[in-house]
């Protein structure tokens, strides 16, 4: 089969080289933003009368049919054609005789890749910008039930002061939000369009760059015809922000499979998304939970892949950056798979409110409010914390919580300890307290959860 580029070779393409450079059994995913781009451009060259409209009006009828042959399975595809782009090509051809060979007027494969990935990852962003918004409604909702449910806080993994649920709950919902900031802002930049950079100089023929993205929704046209055939940092972009988006969702896991544990017992997981264990017949595992933390590594691993490939190439594509594509494919699938199956899980948690509280009651997590009441005395703060030491340090060799000790033995540590100290030194009290702007007592926690809920919650698609 004589190859679409053959002209010039004498020589048949070796069978290892063929399949070796071959991108087909991965990019296939691209089929549809081919076509997609190859209407837009063929319109194009027709009403700029590059390419007679009769035959523009067979080169579309000849694409809706590849893709109605694709969508039905009927699509034969050949991995000797390389990639998805000289597939479609060759198959258009084949229908159409010479006229097919008219689509690829003004147009190269390295705008051509260049176009389908953003094309391709303008729709997954705007996927991924709605499951995130789906896992934060599901935090915000579970957070509305834990609104009094106090837990101990945590800071070194060592009890720190006594917090609500929810407010632990919506310190995720905040990192999303920021998560999907970063995905908008990412999609200004992928919602470029290439397409007439041709191979990477432009072309002789009398283009209109501006008609084809308005044909493809693109706000923005490239400005230079060498940066738009070898620039992949918006793909870099991409896996950057799905990074730190599955960091987060790595930490919450981690803390789940935390307080999953037999020893903290602060939630049960439902049996539907456990696992058991083939030798020891009592476990239940969190597997779910552990394959989000253990994918956040791919990610990054996509990230270091795409940085890499990248950071040594000369100007302008080379045949390096065809290994972009599966390090984005994989990132989309990592992504959108864990964020479904935790928005899945979030609601089914089962939280034991009990455990969480009497968790927080030992510890001495209520000793920062004693010094902070001290200071409302007039106390200067760092001998307010000495003091305050010395009362914990009284209370474990008593073998005391802080709300156990009366007012006299309060006030063997300094005479500003009245009557009133007893209101803050309870678990409740230190919860209600902390009511700072963006702290966790239930009015603010409350507060922000309403400011939250009257907020705009559409999605972008770029489009
Ligand atoms: N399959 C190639 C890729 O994914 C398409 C571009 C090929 N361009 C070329 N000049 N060989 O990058």
């Amino acid at each position: 089969m004589k190859k679409l580029w053959g002209g010039r070779f004498k020589e048949k393409t070796q069978k290892t080289v063929e399949s070796f450079t071959s991108s087909l059994s991965f990019d296939i995913r691209l089929w549809k933003y081919d076509i997609e781009g190859s209407i837009a451009h063929v319109k194009m060259l027709g009403k700029r009368k590059i390419v007679p409209m009769k035959d523009v009006e067979s080169i579309l009828r000849g694409l809706e049919e590849i893709g109605e042959e694709i969508q039905a399975g009927k699509f034969k595809f050949r991995e000797d054609l390389e990639d998805v782009h000289m597939n479609l090509e060759h198959a258009l051809i084949k229908k159409l005789g010479p006229v097919g060979g008219k689509l690829h007027t003004a147009r190269s494969r390295n705008d051509q890749v260049a176009l389908d990935l953003r094309l391709y990852l303008r729709d997954e962003i705007s996927s991924i910008l709605k499951l995130i918004k789906g896992f934060q409604k599901a935090l915000v909702s579970t957070a509305e039930k834990h609104v009094d449910t106090v837990m101990p806080g945590y800071t070194h993994l060592q009890k720190a002061q006594p917090v609500l649920l929810a407010h632990h709950l919506l310190a995720y919902f905040e990192m999303l939000a920021r998560d999907g900031e970063r995905f908008e802002d990412c999609l200004k930049r992928v919602n470029v369009m290439p397409l007439g950079s041709a191979a990477l100089a432009g072309t002789t023929l009398p283009i209109d760059r501006k008609y084809a993205a308005r044909l493809l929704k693109f706000p923005r046209i490239s400005e230079n015809s060498m940066d738009a055939v070898s620039d992949r940092d918006f793909a870099i972009e991409f896996i950057s922000a799905s990074s730190v988006l599955m960091m987060h969702l790595s930490r919450l896991s981690e803390e789940i499979i935390i307080w999953n544990t037999d020893q903290f017992a602060f939630i049960e997981l439902p049996d539907a998304f456990t696992t058991g264990s083939s030798i020891m017949p009592q476990k239940k595992n969190p597997d779910v939970l552990e394959l989000t933390r253990g994918k956040a590594g791919r990610v990054f691993g996509n990230l270091t892949a795409m940085l890499t490939m990248m950071k040594g190439l000369p100007l302008a594509y080379n045949r390096d950056m065809q290994e972009d594509k599966e390090p984005v494919f994989d990132t989309v699938d990592t992504v959108k798979a864990c964020l479904q199956i935790l928005t899945e899980l979030m609601p089914r948690v089962r939280f034991n409110k009990e455990a969480m509280a009497k968790a927080a009651e030992g510890g001495f997590l209520t000793a920062t409010d004693l010094a902070e009441y001290l200071v409302k005395k007039g106390m200067p703060f760092r001998e307010a914390h000495e003091v305050t030491g010395e009362v914990v340090a009284y209370c474990i060799d008593n073998q005391k919580t802080l709300s156990d000790l009366n007012l006299n033995e309060l006030k063997m540590f300094s005479e500003l300890i009245g009557e009133d100290a007893a209101g803050y030194l309870t678990v409740r009290a230190s919860v209600d307290g902390r009511n700072s702007y963006g702290g966790t007592s239930k009015k603010t926690v409350l507060a922000r959860i309403k400011q939250i809920k009257s907020e705009k919650w559409e999605v972008r698609s770029g489009k």
